[in-house]
């Protein structure tokens, strides 16, 4: 894969005009974009059928988590959209994972697994009934994910090691909270540069703000890639 494909940049914007005017930017020096919740609330399935067919490729980030029908419906019509990866929260259990694989196609859109979410500490994960840490409870879901056949896992940077470690090669691994050298962190607490979370062995990294509100987006982004490319 060429650096510039590994570059996800996540369009947390409000209005359709604004995305699609850094679509129109970005994507010759991008791999992806990442829609959200807000701009998806915001703009629905017609901001990913525009970025789509302006030849982009669409991470739909909606972090689905239903009952089994729900979910396989869901991802579905994601995957009829065009997205290339959709995410679904792994805490659904086995069998939503595998209808959500089962909803899709062999060839074509890719389903991601969130674990932990990064907001969690050992304590707050168990008031919601949780038995293990953050850490033992990342390396089960994923596990599970993988059983359940999801295509990969999103997850923090400093999550990747132990990620890479429990389900090997099998998976792709996509990151955020990266920043590249000398950004601000912005309110990411934990960030790593692209190239430590290259070398612990991430396959996609996903950087929102250094990019989407830079002075000029295009070198911002440009100047990611070099950094990718230098590994
Ligand atoms: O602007 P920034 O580069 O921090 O954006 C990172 C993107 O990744 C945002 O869309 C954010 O919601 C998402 N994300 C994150 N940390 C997580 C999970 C998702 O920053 N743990």
């Amino acid at each position: 894969m060429n650096a510039k494909d590994r570059l996800i940049v996540a369009l947390d914007v409000d209005s359709r005009a604004r995305a699609e005017e850094l679509v129109g930017e970005l994507a010759p020096h991008v791999g992806m974009f990442k829609v959200g919740k807000e701009l998806f609330t915001a703009e629905g399935p017609e901001m990913v059928r525009s970025i789509v067919s302006a030849g982009g490729r669409v991470f739909l980030d909606l972090k689905f988590h239903d009952i089994p029908n729900t979910v396989a419906k869901a991802v579905g019509t994601a995957s009829r959209l065009g997205a290339f990866f959709v995410t679904v929260h792994t805490a659904g259990g086995r069998a939503m994972l595998e209808a959500a694989a089962s909803a899709l196609p062999a060839e074509g859109t890719q389903l991601l697994g969130v674990t932990v979410l990064t907001s969690h500490t050992d304590a707050t994960l168990r008031e919601v009934g949780a038995r293990g840490t953050v850490a033992e409870t990342v390396r089960q879901l994923a596990i599970l994910a993988r059983d359940s056949g999801i295509d990969g896992v999103v997850c923090s940077p400093h999550e990747i090691g132990l990620i890479r470690e429990t389900v090997g090669d099998d998976m792709v691994i996509v990151t955020p909270g990266i920043r590249p050298r000398g950004s601000a962190k912005g309110d990411q607490a934990r960030v790593m540069t692209p190239g430590e979370a290259l070398r612990l062995g991430c396959d996609y990294m996903v950087v929102g703000r250094p990019i989407t509100e830079a002075a000029s987006p295009q070198d911002a982004a440009q100047a990611i890639v070099e950094e990718i490319s230098r590994g």
